[in-house]
């Protein structure tokens, strides 16, 4: 299998930068080089510091979960760490197929050995010993990378019995997804890995209580445990002075559409909408962008002064998600473009309850109608898409029925799509 092109990064190795400064300037193949390039100072500080005082320097850090969901990462961390049932697991999110994300693909083909140290301080803090990194299938060069720097960790006592001659045990097993959507929910992540069919299971129980194997398990996507390495190298006080009171931190964000310069942007949160995408070149004839994925919405070209912070975001009716910023000009047919989103949706449901099973196909097919009828007449399906959008969000087990009318209902109500 040919793996694809490598991501453009236009700030790869800016030595300012907290999570891409030694991407494309660190041969991902060479421990010896990531050492030389300050890695595993921050395992260092998390032994010196002891599994409760990292856990403390996560939360003051105000780190929370680059997934998309913004959960606090230091409360997730201490709520496995305090679980009396045993074994603890980590597992390690980097099932990337949220539709226009690609930035968890960049460190890990870039930067592996960063993510491998940062799983192994979370492992510390929250006493696992054993790890998984639930890798996207169609992801082959990070695949190859990340398992020659597991093997290469483990040889030389970065993983294993005893890392660092400090007697705390840890290793890293990789699983590789299947192509299914689905399986980057957390709990149906778990049912893959442990052999069945991946489907969402309901929470609570959550995770950190009950999950993989029904032990207390901390899941972190890969950006959010990247940023430990700097969270722990700098300290917290520091850290939490970048970005906002409360999206503290670097944010890395997945730019493409109509833009001069797509690819990979690293910019502490507050930045605006407007100053990310005259960093990639914005064009002429902006219609419209995509914020947070398909499971986000769409902003005017007047909303560009929106804050890319979790709060501002929410504040102004849409959604961060995981960072995607999909820009569309005039030259993009927002009808056809709400049909592919339809579609994607319908396909990736995993069937298991009925709202988001049902509804995914009648939203597709309400749109297919007002696409063949050219827009004309459309009152009738968009009242129809409301109703079914509503009982999606209500009552859909897991976050894809939830988030699948997002889009489309932003289109119609923000963009007027079909008037
Ligand atoms: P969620 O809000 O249900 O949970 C977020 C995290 O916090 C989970 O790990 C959950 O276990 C934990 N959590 C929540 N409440 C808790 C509590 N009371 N105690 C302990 N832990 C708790 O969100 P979900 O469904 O996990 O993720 C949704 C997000 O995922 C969306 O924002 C979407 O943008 C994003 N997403 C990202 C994709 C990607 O490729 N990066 C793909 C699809 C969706
Ligand atoms: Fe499956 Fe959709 Fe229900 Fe989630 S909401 S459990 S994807 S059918």
């Amino acid at each position: 299998e040919e793996p694809p092109a490598a991501l453009a990064v236009p700030q790869a190795g800016d030595p300012s930068l907290l999570l891409l400064r030694r991407v494309g300037v660190v041969d991902p193949a060479s421990l010896d080089d990531y050492r030389a390039h300050d890695g595993y100072a921050a395992l260092r500080r998390a032994f010196a510091l002891g599994p409760a005082g990292v856990i403390r320097e996560v939360t003051d850090s105000g780190l929370v979960g680059r997934g998309g969901a913004a959960f606090p990462t230091g409360r997730k961390w201490q709520a496995t760490a305090s679980q009396p049932d045993r074994p603890h697991y980590l597992v390690c999110n980097a099932d990337e197929s949220e539709p226009g994300t690609f930035k968890d693909r960049v460190i890990m083909e870039g930067d592996p050995y960063a993510l491998i140290e940062a799983m192994t301080i979370a492992a510390y803090a929250i006493g696992a010993h054993r790890g998984f990194l639930y890798l996207r299938g169609e992801y082959p060069r990070a695949l190859r990378r990340l398992e020659h720097a597991v093997a290469q960790a483990r040889a030389r006592g970065f993983l294993g019995d005893d890392i660092l001659g400090q007697g705390f045990a840890f290793d890293i097993e990789i699983r590789r997804g299947a192509g299914a959507y689905i399986c980057g929910e957390e709990t149906a992540l778990f049912n893959s890995v442990e052999g069945y069919r991946g489907e969402p299971r309901a929470k609570p129980p959550f995770p950190v209580e009950k999950g993989l194997f029904g032990k207390p398990t901390v899941e972190n996507n890969v950006e959010t445990l990247v940023n430990v390495v700097p969270i722990l190298t700098m300290g917290a006080p520091a850290y939490a002075a970048l970005g906002t009171g409360t999206s503290t931190g670097p944010k890395l964000f997945c730019v493409s559409g109509s833009v001069a310069r797509p690819g990979v942007y690293e910019l502490p949160f507050g930045a605006t909408l407007g100053e990310l995408l005259t960093l990639a070149g914005v064009r002429d004839g902006l219609r419209a962008v995509l914020l947070g994925g398909a499971a986000g919405g769409f902003v005017r070209p007047d909303e560009l002064g929106i804050p890319l912070t979790f709060e501002g975001t929410r504040e102004a009716g849409t959604t961060l998600g995981s960072g995607v910023v999909l820009a569309f000009d005039d030259t993009v047919p927002l009808p056809r473009l709400l049909l592919r989103i339809a579609e994607f949706f319908r396909d990736e449901s995993c069937g298991q309850c009925v709202p988001c099973r049902v509804g995914t196909v009648r939203q597709e097919e309400a749109l297919h109608r007002i696409v063949a009828r050219t827009g004309a007449d459309a009152a009738g399906d968009i009242a129809l898409l409301r109703e079914v959008g509503r009982a999606m969000r209500d009552a859909s087990i897991c976050g894809l029925g939830q988030t699948a009318w997002n889009a489309v209902e932003s289109a119609i109500d923000r963009l007027g799509a079909y008037e």
